[in-house]
C-alpha cells in the first residue's frame, strides 16, 4: 500500500511497505483497516497536550467520577500547608489541588501545558489575586530555584516523558525545607488508558517513586498509600480501570 492510497482511506499518514505474499500466504495476511488507527486518532494519541485542551471545559466533572477529594484532602495534610506560604501545583489543570491550598491561604504557582485548562481555572471564583497561571513542562519548569514552599503534582507525573527529570525540576524549585506532595496511580495493567487517555506510563512503582525522590536530593521520603483509587472507564469497551493512589512525600 503507497502513502497515497492510506492518506485516501484516512487510516493512516504514514507509509506502509507490504512484501509481495505468495497467494497461500494472502489469505492469512493481516488486514490493516482492522488493526491501523485512523488518521484523527493518531494525532489524539501522539498529542497529549490536544487532548487536554479539548477536554478542558468537561475535566471537572470527568475528574468528579475518577476519584474524590479525599485524594487532594490527604496531599494538603500530608504537606501540613501553612497561612502565607508559596505553592507550586504542577499540572493543575482546572485547579483540582489549588483550591484546597487557596482556601488554606496558601498563594499558588498555577503550572500546565494546556492552556485552555489554565483559562478554565482562571475564571473559578477562588482565582484571585494568590493565583498565578503559567504555562509550562513538568520536565522544564519555568521557576527559579528555590522560589517556593510546596510543590504539589497530582495525576500529573504518569503524562510526562522523563517523570525522573520531572521529580528533579519540583525539587529543584523547592526552598530548602520545602516539602514535594506527589499523588498518582500505582502500577496498573489497565492498557486502554495509554490510548484513549495519553497516559504515558501505566502507573508507577512506589520503590522507583522513592528512588527518583532520592535522586532528586530529597530526604524524609514517604510513599505509601492514600487509601483512594481511581476508578476511569473505557470509552470503547464495558472495562472500567480501579487503580490504587499512592502518596509521595520528600523535603528538600
Ligand atoms: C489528569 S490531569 C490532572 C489535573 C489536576 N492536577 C487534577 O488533579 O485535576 C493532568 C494535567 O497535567 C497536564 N500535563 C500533562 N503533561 C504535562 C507536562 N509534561 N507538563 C505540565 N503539565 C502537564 C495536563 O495538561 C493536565 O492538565
Amino acid at each position: 500500500m503507497n502513502k497515497e492510497n492510506c492518506t485516501s482511506l484516512n487510516i493512516c499518514v504514514g507509509e506502509i511497505q507490504t512484501p509481495n505474499p505468495k497467494k497461500s500466504q494472502m489469505q492469512k495476511a493481516t488486514n490493516p483497516r482492522k488493526i491501523l488507527l485512523k488518521k484523527d486518532d493518531v494525532n489524539r494519541l501522539h498529542d497529549e497536550r490536544g487532548y487536554f485542551d479539548e477536554i478542558a471545559p468537561r475535566w471537572d466533572d470527568m475528574r468528579r467520577t475518577y476519584f474524590s477529594e479525599r485524594v487532594r484532602d490527604r496531599a494538603l495534610s500530608e504537606a501540613r500547608v501553612q497561612r502565607g506560604k508559596l505553592a507550586a501545583d504542577v499540572g493543575v489543570g482546572t485547579g483540582f489541588i489549588t483550591e484546597g491550598l487557596i482556601g488554606h491561604g496558601v498563594e499558588v504557582l498555577a503550572i500546565d501545558e494546556s492552556l485552555p485548562m489554565l483559562q478554565v481555572l482562571r475564571r473559578k471564583a477562588f482565582g484571585g489575586a494568590g493565583l498565578h497561571c503559567c504555562i509550562g513542562s513538568a520536565e522544564r519548569l519555568p521557576v527559579r530555584a528555590g522560589a517556593v514552599d510546596y510543590v504539589f503534582a497530582n495525576m500529573c507525573l504518569h503524562h510526562v516523558v522523563h517523570p525522573a527529570a520531572a521529580i528533579g525540576e519540583m525539587a529543584r524549585i523547592l526552598k530548602k525545607g520545602g516539602t514535594l506532595i506527589i499523588t498518582d496511580l500505582d502500577e496498573h495493567a489497565f492498557a486502554f488508558l495509554t490510548e484513549e487517555r495519553t497516559d504515558r506510563w501505566m502507573g508507577f512503582r512506589r520503590a522507583d517513586v522513592r528512588t527518583w525522590f532520592a535522586e532528586a536530593g530529597l530526604k524524609d521520603i514517604m510513599v505509601g498509600d492514600t487509601g483512594e483509587r481511581a476508578s476511569v472507564p473505557s470509552d470503547s469497551t464495558d472495562n472500567c480501570a480501579d487503580i490504587s493512589i499512592f502518596i509521595a512525600r520528600g523535603k528538600k
